[in-house]
């Protein structure tokens, strides 16, 4: 016998995004915020207390929570915070499913939702999205315990309309999990829903808007009946003393978030243009990142063109994605060197 139980030793995990040593290179592969936090977090980093760190962090993040509740016009009973949403995912995995109660999720979407499945032992039930990625109907009648809806979705960018979203948790026998790891990008967002329905479940991500993917932190928002289960599958200490204080600091400069987000979505506009007069296929995006079909080029070798000029996208051999090139927006300047760079591709 193995050491491992069956479904860890058949599973691959997780394939991260390529992170390059290199600081020289324009890494557009991970879907990080290009510009820095608010400068009010490098304050509250600096200003941590020996005794912060002696001492175990607040198990619930109280400070995050209120500041949370406050952006989202809940209470703070409505607020779990965790280890990066990611953390979010597996904690409703284990809460929702077992080998008797499975996932459900449209596809192609986030590659971690099968990972965690499979850790899980639950079943997967994944339901394409049709050519122009509008929610299938089929999903709402799946059976499953947990149906998760990335949106904006990754890597495609789509946005599916609150309406819809609404229409699908009335439907559902089971929770209903939006991943809003990107709507900081969009133009709305479904943390409304958690005052209608008891059984839908917001995730947001710090890591995208907020421009702290190292410090991981994410947090759920949902009715207090569905937010005091999730708390007793989650670790006692689940985010730590640094990383509470950061994500605080953050979620209340307001303005500064605002400008960011203002300028992400200005060069998501010219990168799409650029990209389009090149003659990719490139549908409006909802998030920090644009989905580009070649068209005429095969997508896995431009990928790795770019990659011999240290430029890093995204690739996925993925049924649907083969013929696209996930980028994320950029500054100004890494979106020139990106399409400078296809443009001497294109014409090799
Ligand atoms: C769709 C989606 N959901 C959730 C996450 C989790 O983000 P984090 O754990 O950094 O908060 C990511 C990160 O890339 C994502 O792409």
């Amino acid at each position: 016998m193995g050491y491992f139980r069956q479904n860890i030793e058949r599973a691959e995990g997780y394939q991260p995004g390529i992170q390059p040593k290199r600081t020289d290179v324009v890494k557009l592969n991970t879907n990080e915020n290009p510009y820095p936090p608010s400068p009010a977090v490098a304050d509250v980093i600096k200003n941590i207390s020996q005794e912060q760190v002696r001492r175990y962090p607040d198990p619930i993040s109280s400070t995050f929570r209120e500041a949370a509740a406050q952006v989202n016009e809940v209470g703070p009973d409505y607020i779990i915070c965790c280890n990066g949403g990611d953390e979010l995912l597996k904690i409703a995995l284990q809460a929702f499913c077992d080998e008797s109660r499975p996932v459900a999720y449209p596809v192609p979407t986030y590659s971690l939702y099968p990972v965690l499945a499979n850790l899980q032992n639950c079943g997967a039930i994944e339901v394409p999205f049709d050519s122009e990625f509008d929610l299938p109907a089929e999903l709402a009648d799946t059976g499953a315990a947990l149906t998760i809806v990335c949106n904006p979705n990754a890597p495609t960018g789509s946005f599916v309309n609150v309406d819809e979203l609404a229409a699908l948790a009335g439907e559902l026998a089971g929770v209903l999990l939006v991943d809003e790891a990107y709507v900081d990008f969009g133009e709305d967002n479904c943390a409304g829903l958690v005052k209608d329905f008891d059984n839908v479940i917001i995730l947001r991500s710090m890591s995208k808007g907020y421009s702290l993917a190292g410090i991981r932190f994410g947090y759920g928002i949902a009715r207090p009946g569905l937010i005091q289960g999730l708390m007793k599958v989650k670790d006692s200490y689940n985010v730590d003393s640094v990383a509470i204080a950061a994500a605080t600091a953050a979620i209340k400069d307001r303005k500064y978030f605002k400008e960011t987000i203002k300028k992400v979505k200005a060069e998501r506009k010219r990168l799409t243009d650029r990209l389009r007069d090149l003659g990719f296929d490139v549908p409006d995006s909802s998030a920090n990142f644009i989905l580009a079909e070649c068209s005429n080029t095969k997508a896995a070798e431009v990928y790795e063109k770019l990659v011999k000029r240290n430029i890093y996208v995204r690739y996925f051999a993925y049924p649907k994605l083969e013929d696209k090139l996930r980028i994320t927006v950029g500054t100004d300047e890494q979106n020139d060197k990106l399409i400078s760079a296809l443009k001497q591709i294109l014409s090799e």
